[in-house]
């Protein structure tokens, strides 16, 4: 299958979270990207009404392209529990969403209310990332980090569902291991691998 290349040297990434646009600028830096952010260039911030990852990345990626003129990268992820049919899924942010602001201890708290009764353990996360053309051209890559989820939740590093992930093949959740042990194994490596094989020049 022939894939279009990413050839820069503009690139904006469909996001208005600041720490996303740190995280997916130093993955592209070895390419000399130049990354800009869609709340930089005052882009609408399009609704995420798809029921997959790569649904809801598609929308962001497309209304940033069309809107800018520039290929445009967006992401989406999330937290599915085997016993609860992918649950939360796309739905994952919104779980843990409360007045005051996100809630990551009620939300894992959700997850074990839930699924507690139930003998499969398994859970997986999911990194969605979409590159559009103006044109309306896409390339889509879907990663996952499979495991299982465990209670009560352990470690202080990394985020969101993090303390109740323990990935397959370990014994540390991804709150427990250091950083860079998680980067090398997640989910959103998984799509960046397949992401940099597929659109972007070969280094070196
Ligand atoms: P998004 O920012 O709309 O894509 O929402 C992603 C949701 O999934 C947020 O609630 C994150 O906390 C959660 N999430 C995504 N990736 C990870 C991860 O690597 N660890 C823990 N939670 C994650």
């Amino acid at each position: 299958m022939s894939h279009r290349l990413l050839d820069g040297p503009k690139l904006v990434l469909a996001t208005h979270n600041a720490g996303k646009l740190r995280e997916v600028a130093e993955l592209l830096a070895p390419w000399g990207f130049e990354v800009v952010g869609a709340g930089a260039l005052g882009l609408p911030e399009p609704a995420e009404t798809e029921d997959s990852f790569l649904g809801n990345a598609r929308i962001k990626a497309l209304a940033a392209a069309r809107a800018s003129g520039l290929p445009a990268l967006a992401d989406d992820s999330g937290f599915s529990v085997a016993a609860l049919d992918g649950a939360p899924g796309v739905r994952t942010a919104d779980w843990a969403e409360t007045p005051a602001g996100r809630d990551y201890a009620m939300a894992m708290g959700k997850v074990e209310k839930l699924a507690r009764h139930a003998p499969d353990r398994r859970a997986w996360f999911s990194c969605a990332l979409v590159i559009a053309w103006p044109d309306g051209h896409t390339e889509e890559f879907l990663g996952e980090a499979h495991g299982a989820w465990v209670w009560p939740p352990r470690g202080a590093q990394g985020f969101g569902y993090d303390p109740i992930f323990v990935p397959d093949g370990h014994v540390q959740t991804f709150a427990e291991m250091a950083p860079a042990a998680k980067h090398a194994i997640s989910h959103r490596a998984a799509a960046f691998a397949q992401l940099s094989a597929a659109c972007l020049p070969r280094k070196g």
